[in-house]
């Protein structure tokens, strides 16, 4: 018997052997079944050969970990498949098969390469569309899972070892409603600090205290805006997580007031790998209390980390959850701001497989096994969620986690970074569609290691990966041990003059990035994003890789390659300024544009309205000014969001809300909400290449170009 169901926008069919038909009110296929197929997984072939045994002596919870679902959809209408997380590859993933299992891919090969499936990250989350509708498909089961777009089959199939068939159909007339349905399935990042937008400057590691200074004086005599610096793996006692080494970093504390005086915020990493040694207090509370990842045994599972032989905290359980993130309360007292959680998918270093057993287990909250076949990729969400609920207890200000290791949800609780990448161009290019397809799984608050973590890096490549990462929403330059330094001053005077420009000019556009995180934390809007993401009826846009829209308003084109001065350029329909010269092009084509060393194609559509904001050196260096910018051509409306950048004082309405209204020669500007007091705001209108600006203007008042 068929079953049928109908909706507002969809009707969908279910035969009895579970297949799904889904139709729009108009009866044409959105998706289809082909085949739903149980196996016997991989993992359980080793163990059991008698497929007839398993199915008369299983109860249904047992078969579920037995048996692999996989799903065959028939590859209809779509153009682009996208989504899927962290990848690497170029964005559109037809023609392309990989898995979710989250790995350490640092010592795998390839790393971060195309024909490399299982990253840090997993999110089963897929879109599919073409010119005229989208839609998504989220799997909700945390086994290893495998997707193929039409690499091995002739349409689209994916599969999970294990679990239920439990997935999300999501229609959207375009890919923005889908990646807004499903943010509000998973949930949306929570407004970040502002100061946590700026420039953060890492290295594996910056190694005592007077070092850390350096970095800090170096920033500031050089003039490069910025906010964080960071304390990899060195700064601790043996690598003992909680612990400082007080040989190295002898007094902490002072460091930390002095890096708070010149306007940082330090954040320290904190690895999951719990050294195994009698005495150390956070292992043996571990130990005694019974928090610690078990193996097939019911033993302890010892891997090696860092610290050596370590243990692994069973997060799964909301009392391990609670008692790790209550232990970050003494690097808060000594000063430290925010947490970086690293090396959480969770990575062992005494395995092939880079993470620790499939046949280790955790416990759930009722008690009972899990086995890490099935939570493995849920390992850092869990991580992240006990960093900041244990953050959140401790500190007056937003919590910032920082992430290697994620899955769909993990947006909710922190920031993520996709590991270890190498100083080569090609990383350079593929941080781009990594970065978008995280945006596309409903992550926006992302970035990579600007500048390359393996390997030397070069003056050029920096230059070219810091004028990119100038407008990734997380911006951190960082570099593996040995390697020669790479911050913005390593390679000479020139290379510090043209990084300094892209910071600086990050730094302009922080409340424009704000806004757009505001607008991502009430909707699961990308900040990077494709140019489909906002043309998605113009095709050309499908497979643009090496171009993406910052907001809805800006486009960037980096330079992708060495010695590389001039670029192809997709501009989509409509009328674009050049960001610099204020030269207007048509859009709607290609057009090429020569790139110097110190430029970097910028462009922004008219219409457009941008909130800028003046020099400086740090957030909350002093009271934000602003400019709004005015790009006349067509007429649009936009709402500027402003508060303390750091308290949740906004969930107690203490905000204020610009609303600037562009109707041909007339701008608008109104006060919607004013709680938090704005400061001086100028009006720059651009046209014919030159500008005219309005200074301190009040708010509540029309002007005219
Ligand atoms: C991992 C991280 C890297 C870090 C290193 C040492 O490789 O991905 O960012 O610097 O560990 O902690």
């Amino acid at each position: 018997m068929q079953r049928s169901l109908k909706g507002r926008k969809i009707d969908i069919k279910i035969t009895d052997d579970l297949l799904v038909k889904i139709f729009d009110k108009l009866g044409n296929i959105i998706l289809e079944d082909l085949a739903v197929e149980f196996s016997v997984t991989e993992f359980q072939k080793n163990k059991v050969n008698d497929l007839e045994n398993i199915e008369n002596t299983l109860s249904g919870e047992e078969k579920k970990k037995v048996f692999a679902i996989e799903v065959e959809k028939k590859l209809n209408w779509e153009k682009g498949f996208y989504g899927l997380g962290e990848k690497y590859g170029y964005i559109n993933l037809m023609d392309r098969y990989t898995e979710n299992w989250n790995t350490d891919v640092l010592g795998m090969s390839p790393i971060h390469h195309s024909a490399h499936n299982a990253y840090h990250t997993s999110i089963p989350f897929y879109i599919g569309m073409n010119e005229e509708k989208a839609y998504g498909v989220y799997y909700d089961n945390s086994y290893r899972t495998s997707f193929d777009f039409k690499k091995y089959s002739d349409n689209v199939k994916f599969k999970a070892e294990g679990g239920d068939l439990d997935y999300y159909f999501i229609y959207g007339k375009n890919v923005a409603k889908v990646v807004e349905n499903y943010s509000q399935l998973t949930g949306t990042v929570k407004l970040p600090r502002k100061d946590f937008l700026g420039y953060q400057q890492c290295r594996w590691s910056y190694m005592d205290t007077e070092e850390v200074l350096d970095i800090a004086n170096k920033l500031r005599e050089n003039d490069i805006p910025s906010d964080v610096i960071y304390l990899d793996i060195d700064y601790m006692q043996d690598y003992k997580v909680f612990t400082v080494d007080s040989k190295r970093f002898k007094e902490f504390k002072k460091m930390t007031e002095k890096l708070h005086e010149m306007g940082f915020k330090l954040v320290v990493i904190i690895d999951p790998g719990v050294k195994v040694e009698k005495g150390y207090e956070v292992y043996d509370e571990a130990k005694e209390k019974d928090y610690l990842i078990k193996d097939e045994n019911g033993e302890v599972y010892v891997g090696k980390v860092w610290p050596g032989d370590s243990s692994f905290p069973d997060y799964l359980r909301k009392e391990v959850r609670e008692w790790w993130g209550e232990l970050h309360r003494g690097l808060i007292d000594l000063g430290v701001d925010g947490i970086w959680n690293d090396m959480n998918e969770v990575s062992d270093m005494s395995t092939a497989t880079k993470t620790i057993p499939e046949t280790t287990y955790q416990i759930d909250e009722n008690g009972e096994k899990r086995l890490q076949k099935e939570v493995h990729n849920l390992y850092g969400h869990y991580e992240a969620i006990a960093t900041y609920e244990g953050l959140k207890k401790i500190q007056n200000t937003r919590p910032f986690v920082l992430t290697r290791s994620a899955s769909a949800g993990t947006q909710r609780y922190s920031a993520l970074w996709t590991g270890d990448n190498s100083s080569v161009w090609e990383h350079l290019e593929g941080s781009i569609s990594m970065l978008l397809n995280l945006g596309l799984s409903g992550y926006s608050y992302v970035g990579s290691d600007i500048g390359g973590f393996i390997e030397d890096g070069n003056g050029e490549l920096l230059v070219r990966w810091t004028q990119l990462g100038a407008f990734y929403p997380f911006c951190r330059n960082h570099s593996v041990m040995n390697s020669i330094y790479q911050e913005p001053w390593a390679f000479g005077e020139e290379v510090l003059k043209i990084t300094r420009k892209y910071i600086k000019l990050r730094y302009s556009l922080i409340s424009h990035l704000y806004n757009l995180f505001r607008e991502s934390s009430t909707k699961g809007t990308p900040i990077m994003r494709p140019l489909f993401y906002h043309y998605q009826n113009d095709s050309k846009t499908f497979n643009i890789t090496d171009q993406f829209l910052f907001g809805e308003d800006i486009l960037i084109a980096p330079i992708i390659r060495p010695k590389t001065e001039t670029r192809m350029i997709y501009l989509p329909v409509g009328v674009w300024y050049d960001y610099f010269t204020g030269e207007k092009y048509q859009g709607g084509k290609y057009i090429i544009k020569d790139a110097k060393l110190d430029e970097l194609p910028i462009f922004v559509k008219e219409g457009a309205i941008i909130l800028k904001n003046k020099e400086m050196n740090y957030i909350g260096e002093k009271k934000e000014e602003y400019e709004i910018h005015i790009y006349p051509g067509q007429n649009n409306e936009k709402e500027f969001y402003f508060d303390d950048g750091l308290t949740f004082n906004y969930e107690k309405e203490e905000y204020s809300l610009i609303n600037v209204k562009l109707n041909d020669d007339k701008i608008e500007i109104k006060n919607v909400v004013d709680t938090y007091k704005v400061g001086d705001v100028d009006l720059v209108i651009h046209r014919d290449k030159k500008t005219n600006t309005i200074k301190n203007i009040s708010i509540d008042r029309t002007y005219y170009i």
